[in-house]
């Protein structure tokens, strides 16, 4: 793309460059309104043979002297000398972050030019900015070409539209395939709108089709259709929109959602819980610290078998020996804690504790189906699985559900990585793990525990990632939160929130302002390493127009919600 995008007549300079620097922000004389710019504009600045691109961070009232402002001139002056007065001695002061630099070369018609173009790479990359632009250099509001040129432009594929420019409208996309090379995260207050653009952009990632997603759907909003809270109009699911995709997996026998059936229904095998699972479970079962000791001689005694045979123990049993003396019944916990050298309190404690996990219907003796198996494979087939928990919303079912799919998918994907590097044939597809209210499985207390802290901070290079979603980023573990590639957040009032989505990242102080001042809907801030700069942007909205648009290559698919559901009435073809 040309960066000459920018010289037309239609984009005067609003400003000129005055002062600043790179720690301190450039400072820019206003020639215009000051109503022409909001804080968080996108403005770009030529000088040599450089165009620079920043952000505006503040707007100051000035005066060539202090008495011209604090005085009316207008009750002083004529209107004609009034007015001419105040052009020529008040003024304003926008602050600028600059972001990157991109080497445009020199003047076209210069000498110089011929050398330099001759040498210049295919395609010119923005860099992080090094220097400033001159003295004087003039300031313009980005136009839709320059946008185009930091954030790509939109192909219907993998740069996706997330938003446009607050003032101009001007589109800004996201690289879907940089996006989930690191775990990343949305935020924002409830109502934010955090749900309606994590679904957005998984729509995007469905239609691009260079990943898997994994989406823990623990409130039943990404699969099926439903009803949007504040308008009443209804929201179009997942699997409304990707039939064959997409497959919509309930949790438990029976777990339907009206008139879209799930694609099948998980149940899980006592085998395939671990003693792992059931530690993260320490804060909701209230475990003590010996569980630990316990489990682990449950597993040498039984193996794989040892939740089903712990179960079956029975909790308090005595019988009597041929001498008449009472001992513990030998299918007692009692008696197997003796035998295993295991305190017997502690034993007849996680008992009575597990007891809790054995009335969750999902969790069965011998299951059906091997859900778990059909999970994995579909993923690693290219499909996107979305787990919806149905009635099961509690925290237990939710802690060990996720931790319980995302291990074994840890460790599908490790081997599968391994066999790549060493036979190079099949390449892991990657993964998206999507967990909403993702401070459960990630605060302090149980980052150490969870499988998800250790897919933020090292499974990159095993292909799976993260997409957290959370009301309360301070309440996510900063080791996990300084992972995030990209951050998109919602307003947020929260001072600590505001400073966990911020943390680890350069000018944070000029963001800081910009986070605090956002709508409470609908506007989001997007920084971090999947974007070239940090943006704020109003959100694509998510309706009946979006799918139009993304679908437009051709897919037949329900115009509204109401065609979709007139389709349901009359049977299940496949869409994609
Ligand atoms: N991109 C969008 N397109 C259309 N409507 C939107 C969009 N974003 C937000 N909304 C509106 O805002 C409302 C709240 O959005 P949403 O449910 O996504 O909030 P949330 O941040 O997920 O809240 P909570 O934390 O309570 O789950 C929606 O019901 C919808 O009406
Ligand atoms: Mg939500």
């Amino acid at each position: 793309m040309e960066p000459q995008a920018n010289l037309s007549p239609e984009n005067p300079p609003i400003g000129f460059v005055t002062g600043g620097g790179l720690e301190a922000n450039l400072q820019v004389k206003l020639t215009v309104p000051a109503q022409t710019v909001q804080e968080g504009a996108f403005v770009v600045m030529d000088s040599g043979n450089w165009r620079f691109y920043g952000l505006v961070t503040d707007l100051q009232l000035a005066a060539v002297d202090p008495n011209y402002a604090s005085q009316l001139n207008s009750q002083r002056f004529s209107p004609r000398l009034a007015r001419y007065l105040n052009q020529n001695t008040l003024y304003t002061n926008l602050a600028v972050m600059p972001a990157l630099m991109l080497e445009k070369g020199p003047d076209p018609a210069s000498p110089e030019y011929p050398a330099w173009a001759q040498n210049r790479p295919e395609k010119v990359k923005p860099i992080t900015v090094k220097t400033v632009p001159d003295h004087h250099a003039p300031v313009k509001l980005a136009n839709a070409g320059d946008i185009a040129e930091i954030f790509g432009k939109e192909d219907g594929k993998t740069i996706f539209r997330v938003g446009e420019t607050r003032e101009q409208g001007h589109a800004v996309c996201l690289d879907l395939e940089k996006f989930v090379q690191r775990s990343s995260g949305i935020f924002g207050t409830t109502g934010s709108g955090k749900s309606f653009l994590a679904r957005m952009i998984l729509a995007g990632l469905i239609h691009a089709n260079n990943a898997s997603t994994l989406i823990f759907d623990m409130h039943n909003e990404y699969g099926p259709s439903s009803t949007s809270s504040d308008t009443g109009q209804p929201v179009s699911g997942l699997k409304q929109q990707f039939q064959s995709r997409v497959r919509l997996v309930g949790l438990g026998a029976g777990t339907d959602f009206g008139a879209l059936h799930a694609d099948f229904q998980l149940e899980i095998a006592h085998k395939d819980i671990t003693p792992e699972d059931i530690l993260q479970l320490t804060q909701t079962l209230n475990l003590k610290e010996t569980t630990a000791a316990t489990l682990d001689a449950l597993q040498t005694s039984f193996g794989e078998n040892w939740f089903t045979e712990f179960m079956n123990m029975r909790g308090k049993a005595v019988e009597e020996d041929e001498e008449g003396r009472r001992r513990p019944a030998p299918d007692s916990v009692e008696a197997w804690a003796n035998e295993a050298g295991v305190h017997v309190g502690a034993a007849e404690s996680l008992r009575s504790k597990l007891s809790r996990l054995m009335n969750r219907p999902y969790l069965v003796n011998s299951p059906a189906s091997n859900g778990l198996a059909e999970i994995i494979d579909s993923l690693q087939a290219g499909r996107h699985v979305i787990l919806s928990f149905g009635r099961f919303d509690s925290e237990l079912d939710y802690l060990l559900v996720t931790n319980l799919i995302t291990r074994k998918i840890r460790d599908s994907w490790e081997a599968a990585t391994n066999q790549y590097h060493k036979d190079k044939k099949v390449e892991p597809r990657p993964l998206v793990v999507v967990v909403e209210e993702a401070h459960k499985l990630l605060n302090r207390e149980m980052a150490s525990q969870t499988i998800f802290s250790t897919i933020a901070r090292e499974m990159r290079k095993y292909y799976v990632t993260l997409l957290i979603i959370d009301q309360r980023p301070s309440q996510i573990y900063d080791e996990v939160m300084s992972q995030l590639g990209t951050r998109i957040s919602g307003a947020l009032g929260d001072e600590d929130d505001i400073n966990a989505v911020l943390s680890g990242l350069a000018g944070r102080n000029a963001l800081r302002g910009m986070l605090a001042k956002l709508q409470p809907k609908e506007e989001v801030l997007m920084l971090g390493w999947g974007v070239p700069m940090p943006i704020p942007i109003r959100s694509r909205r998510y309706d009946d127009k979006f799918w139009q648009e993304l679908h437009k290559d051709g897919q037949p698919k329900f115009a509204t919600t109401a065609d979709y559901n007139k389709f349901l009435g009359l049977g299940d073809d496949d869409t994609d």
